[in-house]
Order: structure tokens, then C-alpha cells, then sequence
């Protein structure tokens, strides 16, 4: 409901100039591929859901330890159509932005995060569009994730459509960093002394939570032998 009562006032605000008729129309074309991208959000959740059932069958623990999923917001929506200097529109938003349905699947192992990638994008409905590997090559301030682009068809009773969803895979010490950073941009009111403390010591505590992962890794991997 707020969503939608969102949907509303953005288009009201952008497109003032158009006819009632014309502001009807955009505004169910908006409610409906927003209603799209909560299907194709699901439909990932589940694809993971499932194959964590199929995974914990050989007598392990079961790879993932949370799906959580997310719809951006209009209000975000907005603001990065802005910043690619695009025009607020149905079209601007499925060509141009890759993550207005999100799903963040988190793991306990490092190898859970690269063999669940792997058995999702060798479905044959799921086709990758972009693959960034911030674990491999982390961001220079420290954060990790495996992140995938994806398009999967969603089917309705009379049509069939493609639609983007963006995955970030994880593990439990990538996500407690993660977190943590996010809230700490916030503050942005403090000197640059401090904030260049602060960014050195975020990288610090990504690289502990790195040398975590990799320890506990190596502990698996023992108990598996
Ligand atoms: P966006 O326009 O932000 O989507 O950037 P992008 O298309 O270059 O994608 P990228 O893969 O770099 O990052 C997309 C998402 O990953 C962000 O929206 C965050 O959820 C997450 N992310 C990326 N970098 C960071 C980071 O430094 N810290 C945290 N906490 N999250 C990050
Ligand atoms: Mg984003």
C-alpha cells in the first residue's frame, strides 16, 4: 500500500504536465512492473530455498543460513535516475537499473557462496547478465560479496517476461561487515581526520573478518577430509 501510494506521488511529481489519462496509465504501468519485480524477487528466493532443502539432504548442515530479499524504494528509484541524468519512466527503470528486486543469500563458508552461484546460474531458465567477484577482488575499503546480475523469466496467466534480479551472496563475517560499514556512512559529520581513521580501521576489520572466513574455511575443510 505505501508503495504504491509512493508510485503516486512520484509520478505526480514528475509528470504534472501530462493529462489525467496519461498519469492513470504510467502509474499502473509503474505498479505493474514494480508487481514483476516482487515475482522475479520470490522466484529467486525460492530457487535458493530449494536448493538449500536439496543441499542439506547429504547428511550437512544446511549451506545457507538466510535469504533475505528487498524492493527498492521509489524514493531510491528516483534518486538514481537522477543521477544517471534519466527521465522517471517504465522503460528508463527496467533498461537501466539492475537492482530494484534484490536478494542477498548468506552462507557460513566461503564455498557455499561460489557453489550456490553455480548451481543457480546453471538453471536453464536463469541467464546471467553480470558477475563481480568482490571476494576474489575486494573493494579498496574492504567489502566482499559475490555479486550477480541475473534475468529470469516470470510467467503470468498470459504472458511470459524476463526480470532483472540483483543477487549478492555472502557469509556471515562479509555480512556483520557489511552491516556495520553501511551504518557508519551515515555519519558523515565528523573531520577528515577522523574519517580517514575510520576508514582505515574498517579495512582493518574487513581484512580480521577476511583472515575469519578463510580459518574457518580451512577448519571444513579438515572435518570434510
Ligand atoms: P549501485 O549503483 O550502488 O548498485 O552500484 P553498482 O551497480 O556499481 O553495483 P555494485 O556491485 O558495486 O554494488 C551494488 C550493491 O552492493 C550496493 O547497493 C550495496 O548493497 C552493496 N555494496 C557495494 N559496495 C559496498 C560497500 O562498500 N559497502 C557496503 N556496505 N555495501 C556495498
Ligand atoms: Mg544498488
Amino acid at each position: 500500500m505505501e508503495q504504491n501510494a509512493m508510485i503516486r506521488q512520484a509520478v505526480m511529481e514528475m509528470l504534472i504536465k501530462k493529462t489525467p489519462q496519461e498519469m492513470q496509465q504510467l502509474t499502473q504501468d509503474i505498479e505493474k512492473m514494480m508487481m514483476y519485480y516482487r515475482c522475479a524477487m520470490r522466484e529467486v528466493e525460492t530457487k535458493f530455498l530449494v536448493l538449500d532443502d536439496q543441499l542439506s539432504m547429504n547428511g550437512e548442515r544446511n549451506p545457507i543460513e538466510s535469504v533475505k530479499t528487498r524492493l527498492k524504494t521509489m524514493r531510491s528509484i528516483q534518486q538514481k535516475l537522477q543521477r544517471l541524468e534519466l527521465p522517471f519512466g517504465r522503460e528508463e527503470i527496467e533498461e537501466n537499473l539492475n537492482d530494484v528486486a534484490g536478494v542477498r543469500v548468506i552462507c557460513g563458508f566461503i564455498d557455499d557462496v561460489y557453489m550456490l552461484a553455480d548451481c543457480l546460474l546453471k538453471q536453464d531458465d536463469v541467464v546471467l547478465i553480470r558477475r563481480k567477484d568482490y571476494i576474489a577482488e575486494p573493494k579498496p575499503n574492504g567489502y566482499r560479496s559475490l555479486h550477480l546480475i541475473i534475468e529470469i523469466p516470470i510467467f503470468l496467466c498470459d504472458e511470459k517476461k524476463p526480470v532483472r534480479v540483483e543477487v549478492q551472496l555472502r557469509t556471515i563475517a562479509m555480512e556483520t561487515w557489511a552491516n556495520l560499514e553501511h551504518r557508519m556512512r551515515y555519519k558523515k559529520d565528523l573531520s577528515p581526520e577522523k574519517l580517514a581513521q575510520i576508514a582505515d580501521m574498517l579495512n582493518e576489520c574487513a581484512e580480521m573478518s577476511n583472515v575469519l572466513d578463510l580459518k574457518m574455511q580451512e577448519v571444513r575443510d579438515i572435518v570434510r577430509s
